[in-house]
């Protein structure tokens, strides 16, 4: 798809058929991600991805019971690992750049996932030591997003956004 049309017809969507994600795009996915910018190409972050049904329904649970989260087949959890950042960035690596390096990674992936036919929903609204617990993430990794990516079973409006006057200032 165009890239311009992409960004115009991607929604958020929180309803997903029951078919499965293929494999193979999960890789070209995960791989979008991969590409992603990252501070001195560091890659401060890691990506747990969930396919098995039970840990789904656990991260819906603490993503503060969004029941869509646990019905998506494949839930990709983008966690930032300040220590990868911290050693040639000090603090702000580990304050800045691994929260935007795991952020940046996630929204390439949800770009891409729309790019292959799937939908996408970026959720940020979860209790965070229950999303370490549930992945069993390594120490010091902070979670960032929740992305779950399936088929879509529904086809929300767009949403309305601000005006570029109000959201831009030249300088
Ligand atoms: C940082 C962030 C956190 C979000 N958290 C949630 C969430 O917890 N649950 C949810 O349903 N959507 C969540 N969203 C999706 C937004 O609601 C959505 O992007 C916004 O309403 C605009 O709609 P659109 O993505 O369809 O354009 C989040 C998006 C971002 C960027």
């Amino acid at each position: 798809m165009d890239f311009m049309t992409l960004i115009d017809e991607r929604r958020s969507v929180r309803v997903y058929e029951r078919r499965d994600v293929e494999e193979e795009k999960l890789s070209k996915i995960l791989h979008a991600a991969n590409r992603a910018p990252s501070a001195g190409n560091l890659q401060a972050y890691q990506i747990a991805v969930v396919r098995s049904a039970a840990v789904r329904q656990a991260l819906a649970r603490a993503a503060v019971e969004q029941q869509f989260v646990g019905q998506a087949p494949v839930v990709l959890v983008f966690f930032a690992e300040p220590a990868r950042a911290s050693a040639k960035y000090g603090h702000r690596g580990e304050s800045l750049y691994a929260l935007q390096d795991a952020t940046i990674a996630c929204a390439y992936a949800q770009l891409a996932a729309h790019d292959l036919g799937l939908v996408a929903c970026w959720v940020g609204a979860f209790r965070s030591k229950e999303v370490v617990e549930v992945v069993g993430a390594a120490p010091g990794q902070t979670p960032v997003a929740l992305l779950p990516i399936g088929y879509s079973a529904e086809r929300p409006e767009a949403t309305s956004r601000r005006s570029l006057s109000d959201l831009t200032r030249r300088v």
